[in-house]
């Protein structure tokens, strides 16, 4: 075995892809794309395409697409994105039991050839997907973590950007909850270089502002026909770049709570820092009143999904 560190994809497809072709550029790991077999040799298709850039952009990634497992063992880091994309229509939770069928299998395949590897969910519903790979995986909390903060919170800083006319990059984000319409954008922490955009904004833009981030899916698959899949990406390879890195970047995941925020035993999206270990430490602020609510509302949706899920997988000890 080379030194080389090692990061899977799972899934193929739009989200899947993008995430390979990301940390290849990156030059910082080599890539192995799985997909299932029904989509014939389209991973190693993928994977081929992206090995022929690395001359062209100056990357010596290695890049193998597989149908199968083996190519996969020892991963570092493993990021799943494999699952149905949303349609119009569709919300993330119909998705639910399709993608847990999913979520299951593939965690199971994963973890035989990688029983140390930290693994980043990326498939929707996200939070009780997250959830899912942590109980199959058997890992210990830290090593499975939701991506979600990071792309809601980077549509957040998107919009504010705009509504202020100033560049993104001194636009910070605080976005906490579950993944989905009641996720919950936290003003008083979001700042334009360090100034709270309560100072700097009307409470109703605020609300407008906040209201098409928690939108912000549904917004792209409005346009798009299927779900996002370049910020997506993006957002799960910052993660991989924190952990690989050792970077101890604060960045919003999902994480399983043990009474932090009041919560216990749910995956939900709070500040962790990130690093080798994976999520190392969660980072935990005072709420005022509403925003509690709020959270709770958040909670209570993915405390739903996870219910079904208990519901419906008797084989999976939740
Ligand atoms: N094992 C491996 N790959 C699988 C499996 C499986 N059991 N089941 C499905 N896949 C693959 C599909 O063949 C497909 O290529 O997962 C890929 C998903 O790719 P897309 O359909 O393009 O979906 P994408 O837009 O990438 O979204 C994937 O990420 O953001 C979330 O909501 C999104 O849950 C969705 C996921």
């Amino acid at each position: 075995m080379g030194g080389r560190k090692k990061v899977t994809v799972i899934g193929a497809g739009n989200v899947g892809a993008t995430v390979a072709q990301r940390v290849a550029e990156l030059n910082i790991a080599d890539v192995v794309l799985l997909d299932i077999p029904l989509t014939e040799k389209m991973p190693m298709g993928k994977a081929l395409d992206l090995l022929e850039t690395g001359p062209v952009l100056g990357y010596d990634t290695l890049i193998t697409g597989t149908t199968g497992y083996d190519e996969t063992a020892d991963s570092d880091v493993v990021v799943i994105t494999s699952g149905l994309p949303r349609k119009p229509g569709m919300s993330r939770d119909d998705l639910l039991l399709k993608n847990a069928g999913i979520i299951k299998q593939v965690t199971e395949s994963v973890i035989a050839k990688s029983p140390n590897c930290i693994i980043i969910v990326v498939t929707n519903p996200l939070d009780a997907m997250a959830q899912l790979a942590y109980v199959v995986s058997g890992l210990p909390k830290g090593r499975v973590i939701g991506m979600a903060g990071v792309l809601d919170s980077a549509r957040y800083r998107t919009f504010i950007a705009q509504e202020l006319d100033v560049s993104v990059q001194d636009v910070t984000a605080f976005v906490l909850g579950g993944h989905g319409d009641t996720m919950v954008p936290l003003p008083r922490y979001s700042t334009v270089a360090g100034i709270p955009i309560t100072e700097l904004l009307s409470a109703d833009r605020i609300k407008a502002l906040n209201e098409r981030t928690a939108n912000g899916g549904a917004e792209i698959v409005n346009l798009l026909k299927t779900s996002a899949y370049y910020a997506p990406a993006a957002s799960a390879v910052a993660m991989v770049d924190a952990i690989l890195l050792d970077k101890k970047r604060v960045l919003p995941c999902a994480t399983l709570l043990e009474g932090e925020y009041g919560v216990n035993g749910l995956f939900v999206g709070v500040p962790c820092k990130l690093g080798s270990e994976g999520v190392e430490q969660i980072i935990e602020i005072k709420l005022q009143e509403d925003e509690r609510q709020a959270l709770q509302k958040s909670i209570d949706a993915v405390s739903e999904l996870v219910e079904v899920m208990k519901q419906n997988m008797p084989e999976v000890k939740f």
